[in-house]
């Protein structure tokens, strides 16, 4: 797992209304209070399920970039759904006190995908995607990995072509990953790089 970058492609994407995220916003603050003490927590209650972790900022932070409106379609319903679902999936199974790599790792079984895999990996390609943005970020990279761009795609601009491209020409829903190696990928709707 050594992805630096990913960008959504989910062309059939239709946002909530504001009234849901209202209630959404609501509940931010409690799920980050449960983050704090879920799992393997000490701090009292243990509830072994998987977080709706919120992204690291506020939902209009990435503005004119990525509109709230994206954001809370797809980290107040996307992500949402995806965590529920995943945690009635593994309710009194085997994956229950799993971490969510664990369960993508198990689930994945060795290519022979168990029921879990899909929400799985959803949640974490999720969690991945609101990391790895920030407001004001962007750019260009420097020093090594700028050296490994260069190497492997011949200049910067010529790597955003060619993600840009390969986000644009996916079937379908997906993701578009940049990876460690210096390749582009794209994979299949909850597939992801683990
Ligand atoms: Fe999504």
């Amino acid at each position: 797992m050594a992805s630096v970058t990913t960008i959504a492609s989910h062309p059939t994407s239709a946002f909530i209304s504001t009234p849901e995220f209202s209630r959404l916003s609501q509940s931010l603050h409690s799920s980050l209070r449960q983050r704090r003490c879920s799992r393997k927590s000490v701090c009292g209650t243990i509830s072994a399920s998987i977080d709706l972790k919120p992204p690291p900022y506020a939902l209009n932070a990435l503005e004119p970039h990525m509109s709230k409106e994206t954001l809370e379609y797809h980290w107040g319903k996307h992500h949402r759904g995806y965590v529920n679902n995943l945690n009635k999936q593994i309710e009194g199974t085997e994956l229950h006190e799993k971490s969510l790599e664990s369960i993508i790792l198990a689930s994945y079984n060795k290519g022979d995908i168990l029921p879990a895999f899909n929400n799985a990996a959803q949640v974490w390609n999720h969690e991945f995607f609101w990391e790895s943005m920030k407001p004001g970020g962007g750019g260009k990279p420097s020093r090594e990995l700028l050296e490994l761009i260069i190497r492997d795609f011949g200049s910067f601009e010529a790597l955003i072509q060619e993600f840009k491209l390969a986000a644009a020409t996916h079937f379908g829903s997906g993701w578009t990953w940049l990876v460690c190696k210096c390749c582009v990928c794209s994979t299949k709707t909850h597939d992801q790089t683990i």
